[in-house]
């Protein structure tokens, strides 16, 4: 059961509100702007420090309020049980507390919550920028490398030392601080092929549980040229380095390059076909997370029906239902959902005009 009890106050239009979610399925029905989505962007929020509705935080805080303070009760089948706490004002600053301790990073409230979000943007996994991609290959490695977090900063901290003796043009230097930036490097691009290979089969076996019509592959670029060594690629490029004043090939370059037929997916799939191989990336990257660390996947599905139609509705919901996960699905009719879906064990909210009731089982 991971989010036993969360308690809201000041985000966007909710009411302050604590509610008890069941462990397996919660349904959220209401209108349009009664608030569905600001729930599933407040535990988004808690997660990973950041909304997938918006960039800037600020717009998140309702609007008359001068603070937005969230508490969440957690109980994971292998970590136990902790309460997260975070407190953000409308100056900016924040506070985000593990059982009363004060936390310095938000990888470590990550770290508790495992998030997985699907909703009207997410096809932008496919058509966005690298940097989602990479960011997705990164949630899978972050949730069962216990170390990578730590390596990552070690490479952060290299680029940045590497990149400011590109811009003071120094190349003895240079060769002072490659070893430890290739080193780094390397340490990021082994975790990612390692799990990518794992990923991969995952993949593809849920994408034609989804809808075996699509056919998609995965091919992972490391952030340099395939088979070159990163020594020989930062030798070859130091110069035009030094003459833009940042380094060009490494990890923070990596790409997940989703094809049909060696045509980028986003150019060929419709927006439907996207949404769907989307889904089938989410599924599968927290199913493959809950068979390795024996923990359990949150999934916020906002406006499932606007999303699919209902033959690939229904076999999402069978997906969700068979990893026996966390789960908070949103729809303006209940029966959208539950046409599809009957779920054994699910808790019904309806949300009007920012409050969330739980309705009495039937
Ligand atoms: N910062 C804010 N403060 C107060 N209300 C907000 C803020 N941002 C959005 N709203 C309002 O909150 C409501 C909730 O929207 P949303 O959660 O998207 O509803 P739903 O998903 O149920 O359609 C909308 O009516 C919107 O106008
Ligand atoms: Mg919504």
């Amino acid at each position: 059961m991971p989010i036993r009890q969360l308690h809201v106050s000041g985000l966007r239009n909710l009411q302050p509100l604590y509610i008890s979610p069941h462990p397996c399925v919660n349904f959220l029905y209401g209108d349009n702007g009664s608030g569905k989505t600001s729930l599933l962007e407040a535990i988004a929020v808690m997660a990973s420090g950041k909304s997938f509705r918006t960039s800037h935080l600020k717009h998140v805080l309702a609007q008359e309020s001068e603070r937005m303070e969230m508490r969440f009760q957690i109980n994971d089948e292998n970590l136990g049980d902790c309460e997260l706490e975070s407190l953000r004002l409308k100056s900016g600053d924040q506070l985000l507390k593990l059982n009363g301790s004060v936390l310095t990073s938000q990888a470590d409230a990550a770290h508790w919550l495992p998030v997985q979000v699907i909703e009207p943007n997410t096809f932008k996994l496919l058509t966005g920028s690298p940097e989602e991609r990479r960011s997705f290959i990164d949630w899978g490695v972050f949730h069962v490398e216990h170390n990578f977090m730590n390596q990552w900063k070690a490479f952060r901290k290299h680029l940045k030392q590497r990149n400011s003796i590109l811009k003071q043009k120094d190349p003895d230097q240079l060769e002072v601080w490659n070893a430890g930036f290739i080193e780094s490097a390397k340490a990021i691009d082994d975790q990612r092929q390692r799990y990518l290979r794992r990923f991969k089969p995952e993949f593809d076996r849920i994408l034609s549980q989804l809808d075996d019509t699509i056919k998609v592959s995965l091919a992972y670029y490391p952030g340099w040229e395939k088979d070159s060594e990163l020594s020989d690629i930062l030798a070859k490029q130091q110069e035009r380095d030094m003459v833009v004043g940042f380094t060009q090939s490494g990890p923070h370059r990596a790409e997940l390059r989703i094809k049909c037929d060696k045509q980028p997916a986003a150019e060929i799939l419709s927006r439907g076909q996207q949404k769907t191989v989307v889904a089938a990336l989410k599924i599968a990257q927290g199913g493959l997370f809950q068979q390795e660390s024996g923990r359990q996947t949150i999934y916020l599905v906002d406006d499932l029906a606007s999303e699919l139609d209902q033959h690939h509705r229904l076999a999402l919901c069978k997906l969700l239902e068979d990893l026996k996960c966390q789960v908070f699905i949103t729809s303006i009719d209940k029966e959208k959902l539950t046409d599809v879906w009957q779920p054994v064990a699910s808790k019904v909210f309806h949300v009007e005009h920012g409050t969330i009731n739980e309705e009495n089982p039937e």
